[in-house]
């Protein structure tokens, strides 16, 4: 880990508007799941999961909630601050898709009554699709810089019960706003871009569950990180001793510190696990909780390091976002002055608190189990007390209120 300094952003008469993060939030499911039940169930030594994977509990849906009412709910907290002048564009990034046509995001389009004047999407290249959306919002504020962009990452992580994968699902999303000249971070032009074809998580169609060959997929990560370190260096990007902060996807937090042992390594400058750890720790908060959410997960590193730092102005954060299948990226931004007015950690350490604990039984009740059940027209149960619920399905329509 670097000394951390203020990584100024060149600027000049000439130069153009940053782009970037104005503010940024999160919601959750209404359960919350303590790893210890599992641990109990399996007879395992929960270490395994609190120390082996870095794991604590994980967020579970309620009946009548879904990606829609968890986007939708974290879009809201941004709207009622920023409102909607300028926003002409909401990007849905997803890997538990709702429907195979309709984007969810125009569900949470008409749960927000936003207005009709801005184009809605649904991106999907697993864990990555929320980075590739940020990607696309800052093209498309680039050649605005009037206009916003309204993004959503929103996952519920399932396996089938009794596998590995099993105490690493999780739910949450992420919603934040990309404009010219924002608060919170400005994005650095340098970018290193990793894809190949490998077959280490999917999800057919017909699955709630994913299909997951575990160690392949630690392994495939670790690929693509080094992939894209090497091409994010070859196009303009900084060393890594001018990085402050290292913000991973995280699966399950353990993964982060694997990755970072091997870019230091990569880097010339290889940390043990203690010292990997200890540089990751505070970016760890808020996956611990609410377990892998997929898309939102990087961007649940970077708020829990904004929610428990004292200072972050001018610091630099690497990003690496990794999708299965595989995509990923590495990137930097920098902290901006204005930061700290956008922060919102007493309200996230509300919502981790309202979740409602459930012991192993109501979890197996709530797991979906594995494969999609034909079924056009049911109702749930009223169980959530989020801002928006998913009430059944009518004739194959989703409906929400
Ligand atoms: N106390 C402390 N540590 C313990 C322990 C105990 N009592 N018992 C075991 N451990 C440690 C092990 O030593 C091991 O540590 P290391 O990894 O440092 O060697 C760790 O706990 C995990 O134990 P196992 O090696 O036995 O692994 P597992 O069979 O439990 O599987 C996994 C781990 C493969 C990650 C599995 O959880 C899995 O399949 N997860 C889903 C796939 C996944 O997340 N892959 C990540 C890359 S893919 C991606 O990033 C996209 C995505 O979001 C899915």
């Amino acid at each position: 880990m670097s000394t951390q300094t203020n990584h100024e952003q060149a600027a000049g008469p000439d130069a153009a508007p940053s782009t970037g993060i104005q503010d940024i939030a999160f919601a959750t499911g209404h359960y919350s799941f303590d790893l210890k039940n599992l641990a109990e169930k399996h007879e395992i030594d929960v270490n395994k999961f609190y120390v082996g994977i870095g794991q604590e509990t994980m967020s579970i849906p309620a009946e009548d909630e879904d990606i829609v009412t968890m986007g939708a709910a974290a879009a809201q907290r941004i709207i009622e601050r920023n409102g909607t002048d300028g926003i002409r564009t909401l990007l849905f990034a997803t890997e538990s898709g709702i429907d195979q046509s309709k984007s969810a995001g125009v569900y949470v389009h008409g749960l927000l009554n936003l207005p009709r004047e801005i184009r809605t999407i649904e991106t999907k290249m697993a864990c990555y699709g929320g980075i590739g959306a940020l990607q696309m919002a800052l093209g498309i504020v680039a050649r605005n810089p009037e206009e916003k962009v309204l993004v959503i990452t929103s996952d519920v992580a399932r396996y089938d019960v009794d596998t590995s994968g099993e105490p690493t699902q999780g739910a949450a999303a992420v919603a934040f706003l990309v404009q010219a000249s924002p608060d919170i971070l400005a994005i650095e032009p340098a970018q290193g871009v990793y894809t190949t074809d490998v077959q280490d998580f999917w999800r057919p169609n017909f699955r709630n569950t994913a299909l997951v060959d575990g160690k392949f997929s630690v392994g495939a990560y670790m690929d693509a990180l080094v992939g894209a370190w090497h091409d994010y260096r070859a196009h303009g990007g900084v060393d890594f001793r001018e990085i402050d902060w290292f913000c991973y996807h995280q699966p399950f937090t353990k993964m982060a510190v694997k990755a970072h042992m091997r870019l230091t390594k990569e880097a010339g400058v290889p940390l043990e696990k203690p010292e990997a750890a200890a540089a990751l720790e505070p970016t760890f908060g808020y996956n611990k909780q609410l377990g892998n959410s997929y898309t939102a997960s990087i961007f649940l590193g970077f708020l829990a390091l904004l929610d428990s730092q004292k200072d972050l102005e001018g610091q630099r954060v690497g990003f690496f976002s990794y999708g299965s299948g595989a995509v990923a990226e590495f990137f930097t931004g920098v902290i901006l002055p204005g930061y700290r007015q956008h922060l919102r950690a007493e309200e996230h350490q509300a919502i981790l608190d309202a979740r409602e604990p459930i012991g192993y039984d109501r979890y197996r009740v709530l797991h979906p189990g594995t494969l999609v059940q034909p079924t056009d027209n049911y109702r749930t149960e009223r169980q959530t007390q989020a801002p928006f619920r998913f009430e059944g399905v009518d004739e194959g329509s989703r409906l929400y209120r």
